[in-house]
């Protein structure tokens, strides 16, 4: 019997959209959906087969669009709903499938429901998690949670009522044992999915449903949204599959397949398979990769723990080099590299006193391209991955936007240096991301972008952007329906791995490895290399030699 073809979303390569950050349409500084939509020849052109937005629905930014007050519009700095279909059409027209990012866990506090609470109405209240406090007048928390971003996850209302926020206080967390909120957010799946949307990206999903009775955590301390969840009331709580079967139900009323990718920050690469199962979600974001130091012996343990859990549940593996919560793969490579894998704003603060060598971050993310898009299952690359920028540590403090800055009691620097405005030409300030030269951009970049632009890196036969365009055309014929991953033995500071008569190598040591003489390289992640694979380097290789 043939085997079938796999579905676009098992094989697919996603590039994610910070929308706000990605090309400036209307000249204010900020991204929005006619500059997406001018940009997305690009995309095709890069090769991509789909595209994730983050949140572009009205939403008075408390937390960079994650805080959503109309879940059926569009914020009106990025445009208006016919230019949201408009792009989703012709999108599809290129041949790019488009996934939005549904935020389930919590809304804004400009939300009608929270408002509607904030009115005192009871019933409205039960849609959240509103409570009295402790302490003889309530005026203490009603459990110790603490909030991803730092501080209480409880702000007190006016009325001496406390209301829970694992994020920033204007992101009031959904009570999902209430049934209107599970009607609620299956009716805009719909909303969106009969707008022609291919699926969802689902923020925090594994946060919606919480123990019941809010217990306190033993393990109250801050932490990242990696550190944080294990054993936490908050997180990864086994109600949570119930919600994931009824969204599937809705998914499958419709024709084209339409799909969702979890976000979930849960213990164990087990823990995640579970909202795999076959009548769950499609597929989850695994995130050890991202968090891989540049040491083959880690990579080959995170690649192999990846693809043993997914393939329980028959799911794809994911792979994830960078995203906008976490430090850029440039920089994270940049510095030197821990034993075991680093966590997220962890990593960010702990080097802040080491020099990065961008040079050297930039050759090994190069490197981390190719393991990435060889490997079977689905590859996402954040905005920006594709251009080798890096992550922008000196931004001054009084521009930051990210809530974590302020929560932190300003120690946490956050994540709007992975989030800067990209450059699109070689000119001046805001390089081609807006159409008016000399506007301000909502981070400002800084004043060496355009040597990273699309228009220098498009003169330049050895760049990043090349090196992707090339690597995702020659992905579809060498690696997409290659098979499984088999590990060759080469040296300890190397991971190879054969896909159907096709190989990948990475060196992440500092000695030069010799290439096999029956092989031809299809790809290398530097230019030049030929019989020997330098450190920091990666290559495809074809078995045989050019004259076979
Ligand atoms: C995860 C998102 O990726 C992040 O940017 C956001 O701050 C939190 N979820 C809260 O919605």
């Amino acid at each position: 019997m043939p085997v079938p073809s796999p579905s676009w979303w098992q094989t697919a390569v996603v590039y994610q959209v910070y929308i706000r950050s990605f090309a400036d349409g209307s000249g204010d500084g900020i991204g929005d959906v006619q500059g997406l939509r001018q940009r997305l020849p690009y995309l095709a052109e890069l090769g991509v087969d789909a595209i994730w937005i983050n949140p572009w629905y009205p939403s008075p930014m408390a937390d960079a669009g994650y805080d959503v007050a109309d879940y059926r519009d569009i914020e009106p700095s990025y445009g208006t709903l016919d230019e949201a279909q408009a792009a989703i059409a012709e999108a599809h027209t290129l041949g790019i499938k488009v996934l939005l990012d549904i935020v389930p866990n919590h809304t804004s506090d400009q939300h009608a429901w929270f408002r509607a609470a904030l009115s005192g109405q009871p019933q409205a209240r039960a849609r959240y998690h509103v409570r009295p406090g402790r302490g003889a007048g309530g005026e203490l928390p009603p459990n110790n949670w603490q909030s991803i971003f730092g501080g209480p996850a409880w702000t007190r209302l006016p009325d001496g009522d406390w209301y829970l926020h694992l994020f920033a206080p204007g992101q009031p967390d959904l009570n999902w044992e209430h049934p209107e909120v599970r009607a609620e957010f299956e009716d805009i799946l719909a909303f969106w999915f009969d707008r022609g949307v291919d699926g969802f990206r689902i923020d925090v999903a594994h946060g919606l449903v919480k123990k019941a009775g809010l217990p306190d955590t033993v393990s109250a301390a801050p932490g990242s949204l990696v550190e944080s969840n294990e054993g936490h009331p908050a997180w990864d709580q086994d109600g949570v599959h119930e919600i994931y079967r009824g969204w599937r139900a809705v998914a499958d009323r419709y024709a084209p397949e339409r799909i969702f990718i979890a976000e979930a920050w849960v213990g164990s690469n087990e823990r995640l398979a579970r909202y795999l199962r076959p009548d769950e979600l499609h597929t989850a974001f695994q995130f050890d990769f991202l968090r891989t130091p540049w040491r083959a012996e880690v990579m080959r343990a995170v690649i192999d723990d990846a693809i043993g859990a997914a393939a329980t549940v028959g799911a794809p593996p994911t792979w994830v080099l960078s995203n906008h919560d976490v430090t850029r793969t440039v920089t994270r490579f940049a510095r030197s590299q821990p034993e075991h894998l680093v966590g997220t704003d962890w990593e960010r603060n702990r080097w802040a006193d080491e020099d990065p060598d961008h040079a050297l971050g930039r050759k090994r993310a190069r490197a981390a391209a190719l393991v990435q898009l060889a490997l079977p299952g689905t590859a996402y690359v954040y905005q920006g991955e594709e251009l080798a920028l890096e992550e922008i540590e000196d931004l001054p403090d009084d521009v930051r936007q990210d809530p974590t800055w302020a929560q932190s009691g300003f120690t946490d620097v956050g994540r709007d240096g992975c989030r800067i405005p990209l450059p699109w030409t070689d000119t001046a300030p805001p390089y081609g991301f807006a159409a008016e030269s000399g506007s301000a951009t909502w981070l400002p970049q800084p004043a060496h972008w355009g040597e990273h632009s699309v228009e220098a890196q498009e003169r330049d036969p050895d760049s990043t952007l090349n090196l992707y365009r090339a690597a995702l055309a020659l992905r579809r014929t060498m690696w997409r329906d290659a098979g499984d991953v088999k590990w060759l033995t080469v040296a300890p500071d190397v991971a190879a791995f054969e896909r159907g008569g096709a190989q990948c190598w990475v060196n992440t040591g500092d000695a030069d490895v010799a290439l096999p003489d029956v092989a031809t390289v299809a790809l290398a992640s530097a230019p030049g290399v030929d019989r020997v694979l330098p450190p920091d380097c990666a290559v495809w290789l074809h078995s045989g030699t050019p004259t076979d």
